[in-house]
């Protein structure tokens, strides 16, 4: 599906495997339902762990918040031993993928198979939301490449006319977790200049510039409105923050 977010700011909360029960799940999302915000200034996407996914998503009523993945099978081919499959995914009305984020890397996930995701949920009219992001920076720029063949490697199998179905979420490694900072909002304006460019010139101008870019990596009530305002993105990726709904509500409550 192409998202349109002229206008909107996407708040994406990456609950990875932070909570150990269905009951924490259900008491955490409830709180989230409660969260009162225009939407057609900010779409809240909700990925919680996949076993927690499908009967939060199943028995949702509203019209809030929508659903993502944190994975998705390679391929919709079956049989395929535990995967996360398309259809699953589909029948939950779940509409964002999030792809290639760097904890899943970290366990040997390649750019190639990156590749593959964002092609199967393209064709499947899943949203991806590619994640891209360095390690860490060193001072003769090669950071830079690395960031340019994750995009380029990742967006492979897709073709100029797909381009503007997916999402990028700059997300530099040292910035994610415990103990880190995020960026400025300076330094990740630099950065989705650099994607834009690289996104330019591997497809055209018109479609690379439709692209939204968001961006995560210790974001939180504190900094969001920030980020948002002075980054030039399109939205944040969440990750402790998100999980916690007071922090989720205010960030939200910010977006103007
Ligand atoms: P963080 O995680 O917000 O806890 O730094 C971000 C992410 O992993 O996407």
């Amino acid at each position: 599906m192409k998202k349109s977010f002229k206008n909107k700011y996407l708040v994406v909360a990456n609950w990875k495997d932070s909570i150990e029960s269905f009951g924490d799940a259900k008491k955490d999302f409830d709180l989230v339902k409660k969260i009162k915000f225009n939407i057609k200034k900010a779409e809240l996407v909700i990925c919680p762990p996949v076993v927690f996914l499908s009967e939060l998503a199943r028995n949702y009523r509203g019209k809030n918040i929508v659903f993502g993945s944190q994975n998705i099978s390679i391929t919709n081919k079956k049989p395929c031993t535990g995967e996360v499959s398309v259809a699953e995914l589909k029948n939950l009305d779940v509409e964002y993928v999030i792809i290639g984020h760097s904890e899943r890397r970290s366990l040997g996930e390649s750019n190639e198979i990156i590749s593959k995701k964002i092609a199967v949920s393209i064709d499947n009219k899943l949203t991806p939301i590619l994640c891209v992001g360095e390690i860490v920076r060193d001072k003769y720029g090669e950071y830079l490449k690395d960031v340019e063949r994750q995009l380029i490697e990742g967006l492979s199998e897709i073709n100029k006319k797909d381009l503007n179905k997916v999402i990028v979420a700059y997300e530099p490694v040292f910035a994610i977790g415990k103990g880190h900072k995020s960026l400025t909002t300076y330094e990740i304006h630099q950065m989705v200049i650099f994607i834009k460019k690289i996104l330019v010139s591997r497809f055209n101008k018109k479609v690379a510039m439709e692209v939204p870019i968001i961006y995560g990596g210790s974001v939180d009530e504190e900094n969001s409105s920030d980020i948002l305002s002075e980054s030039e993105v399109q939205g944040i990726l969440i990750g402790r923050a998100g999980t916690n709904p007071y922090s989720l509500k205010e960030i939200i409550r910010q977006i103007k």
